[in-house]
């Protein structure tokens, strides 16, 4: 075991938590993120660049990047699923993308219209530019633990397109668990298969409530970067039975109560959690939104 005393959180809610809800007006998106750039959140996903039509939530990106506050210390980045759209990224000035690439060939083709190893082959192309542009790629492998078309994704499948990801020069490697398909078994046998020196990150989805296992399970075989969302929002417009990622301010407050670092002010984010259900006007599933931190007692009956 080798369980870190610090863990980085990469807040995923603008993008993967705004993409598969009813559109929210752009004055709402900047809102959420300047609001999370304050919790003390290192990395914040800001926003993606896909077609208009397949994803009309993420059609303003550019508007809400150009308005949004941009705190230094912060690293932004843009989700990219093709060369297309890490070109968009890049004018756009973001010096970090997110491209991303499905395990299962079916998941694939269903969000980006072709197939992984298309994919795989256009991200040689992707990561030239980028670099020429100074900005870092990082590979996102979505439906690395299972696909909710193809059942599970064998591990030495995965570890391989970590291969041909390297190889195609991406600075990082994530693997995502688009439909909450892990399992703290599934978690073991992928980091068995994998042999990397790219830094890894997890990003997981809380479908079937493993979420916070996974990630423990993650982080004790030393993984210490982590997608989480704000409120438990997210999701896949691509992949049916898509939930929501596990909620930032769950994994903030379990890990500072471990005695894990995650440099987040917890009551600020819960703040953010209550301006993120204000914004989309229904009672978001975060159990640390409805009963505040285990510390907070409530008056005696
Ligand atoms: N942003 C905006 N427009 C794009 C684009 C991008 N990233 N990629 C392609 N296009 C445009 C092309 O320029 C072309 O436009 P034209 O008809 O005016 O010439 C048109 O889309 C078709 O191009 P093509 O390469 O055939 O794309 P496609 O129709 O096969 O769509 C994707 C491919 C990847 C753009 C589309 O499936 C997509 O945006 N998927 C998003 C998936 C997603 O966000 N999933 C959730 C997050 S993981
Ligand atoms: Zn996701």
């Amino acid at each position: 075991m080798h369980r870190p005393d610090r863990v980085s959180l990469r807040e995923v809610a603008p993008r993967d938590g705004l993409q598969n809800e009813p559109p929210v007006p752009t004055a709402d998106k900047v809102r959420l993120i300047d609001a999370l750039a304050r919790t003390g959140l290192a990395r914040i996903e800001t926003v993606s660049f896909v077609h208009p039509g397949a994803v009309p939530q993420m059609a303003d990106a550019d508007e809400v990047w150009r308005s949004v506050e941009r705190h230094p210390g912060i690293h932004y980045s843009a989700l990219a699923p093709n060369l297309k759209g890490v070109h968009r990224a890049l004018e756009a000035g973001f010096n970090a993308v997110e491209v991303v690439v499905s395990a299962s060939d079916t998941h694939n083709r269903a969000n980006v219209g072709r197939s992984t190893d298309d994919s795989l082959t256009e991200l040689r192309d992707i990561v030239q530019l980028a670099h020429e542009h100074l900005a870092g790629v990082e590979a996102i492998i979505a439906t690395s633990f299972g696909c909710p078309f193809e059942g599970d994704v064998d591990p030495a499948r995965v570890a391989g397109i970590v291969d041909r990801a390297a190889e195609a020069g991406a600075d990082r490697v994530a693997f995502g668990d688009t439909t909450g398909m892990a399992t703290p078994r599934r978690v073991t046998d992928l980091l068995d298969a994998v042999e990397t020196d790219l830094p890894m990150l997890m990003h997981f989805h809380d479908t079937r409530g493993t979420a916070l296992a996974n990630l423990l399970t993650a982080m004790d075989r030393g993984v210490t970067e982590f997608d989480a969302s704000v409120g438990g929002l997210g999701g896949c417009p691509f992949a049916p039975g898509a939930t929501g990622n596990v909620a930032t301010e769950a994994v903030v407050h379990m890990l500072h109560d471990m005695g894990v670092e995650t440099g987040v002010d917890l009551e600020a984010l819960l703040e953010v959690a209550g301006l993120a259900q204000d914004i989309m006007g229904r009672e978001l599933e975060s159990g640390l939104l409805r009963a505040g931190p285990r510390t907070r007692l409530t008056q005696r009956p």
